[in-house]
């Protein structure tokens, strides 16, 4: 039986940023943000005692509440993060002793943007192997605590957020996670985006603190190629795969990085912009957060129905990519 989203959940911090609140700190304004990228705020998690575990377990404790189990019942806790608390332990395991899951297992899985979608196949394989009844996967990152807010290019555009879905055995054949493909390229991608400080290449020092290492950086520009290339690429591919078309796909929900990226996905899917899940504009790129956020929002708003054909697309550091097929339950 195939792996079904049973519930879904999202944890987003109360502080608003504004495009504004950035003027004051940077050579930037409200009208080149919103017309390159499409963001007018994002949250920031300020409190420098809650980082990244804080917001998956607050999505784990909703998942758990809104199911009606107990933490008794979950099998393995999958977090998606490029901004774990700490490099180890891992986030799962935090958030495991968070709830309280005592008969789990879990590890983090490491796929910036795509961290997400790379979770939800890996998940899914453990159920439909029969391995697992319930799992926890979760797309999470505290992006304030490696921005530099001094680098316009990159400041931005991140924010703070997490989401989650529970994943158990579909009800009916027909229905759950039906197709995934996803792609890497260790070949291109490894230099245009990434965090070069605080590994085992180059571990924290006065030197690598001086030399803001321990930020993100990122090529824009080649970035922004690749992405449309290879997020319009495979939501192609899983469209021909699963015999969808523009009227059939209920939800296009892609990562939110850029609403250029989206629309240029869109427009090659032949999607119209009704079908394009987007909150971009309220919370910035959230990195392995932005999909399950907007599935979590489009969950709330009752937006998602039985049999509703959802394509889930990503693109991120690596370079890592891939689309996902659900068909809601
Ligand atoms: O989620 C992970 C994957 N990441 C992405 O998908 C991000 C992909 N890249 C992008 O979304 C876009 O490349 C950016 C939004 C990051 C940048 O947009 P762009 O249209 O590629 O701008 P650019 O980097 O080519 O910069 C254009 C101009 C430059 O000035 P000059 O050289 O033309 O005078 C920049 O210095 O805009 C300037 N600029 C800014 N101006 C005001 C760059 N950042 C800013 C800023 N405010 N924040």
């Amino acid at each position: 039986m195939k792996a079904a989203i049973t519930t879904t959940a999202k944890y987003l911090p109360e502080e608003v940023m504004s495009n504004q609140d950035l003027e004051r700190m940077l050579d930037t304004n409200d009208e080149w943000i919103t017309s390159r990228t499409g963001i007018k705020e994002r949250r920031i998690l300020r409190d420098p005692a809650k980082a990244t575990s804080y917001m998956c377990t607050e999505v784990a404790k909703s998942l758990l509440e809104k199911r009606g189990i107990s933490a008794d019942e979950i099998d393995l806790i999958i977090v998606a993060t490029m901004s774990p608390d700490m490099i180890f332990p891992s986030t799962a395991c935090l958030v495991q002793g968070n709830i309280g899951a005592r008969n789990a297992w879990g590890f983090d899985l490491s796929a910036a943007c795509s961290g997400f979608l790379y979770g939800l196949y890996t998940g899914a394989q453990f159920i439909e192997s029969g391995n697992c009844k319930k799992v926890i996967v979760i797309g999470a990152d505290k992006m304030s605590s490696i921005l530099d807010y001094t680098d316009r290019s990159t400041a931005i555009l991140f924010g703070d957020g997490a989401g989650g879905v529970l994943l158990e055995a579909a009800a009916e054949e027909g229905y759950g996670v039906l197709d995934a493909r996803l792609y890497s390229d260790g070949l291109n991608g490894p230099n245009h985006l990434l965090m070069p400080g605080g590994g085992s290449l180059h571990p924290a020092s006065h030197e690598t603190v001086d030399q803001h290492m321990h930020f993100i950086k990122q090529d824009g520009k080649q970035v922004f190629k690749a992405a449309v290339m290879a997020m319009a690429d495979v939501a192609a591919e899983i469209m021909q795969r699963n015999n969808l078309t523009a009227e059939n796909i209920d939800w296009l929900v892609p990562h939110q990085a850029n609403q250029r990226i989206i629309h240029a996905t869109a427009d090659r899917m032949g999607i119209t912009e009704e079908k394009v899940m987007m909150n971009i504009a309220r919370y910035g790129n959230t990195t392995a957060g932005t999909v399950p956020i907007c599935l979590a929002e489009l969950d709330e708003q009752g937006k998602l129905h039985k049999g509703s054909n959802l394509v889930l697309v990503s693109f991120g550091a690596g370079y890592t990519w891939g689309g996902v097929y659900v068909r809601w339950q």
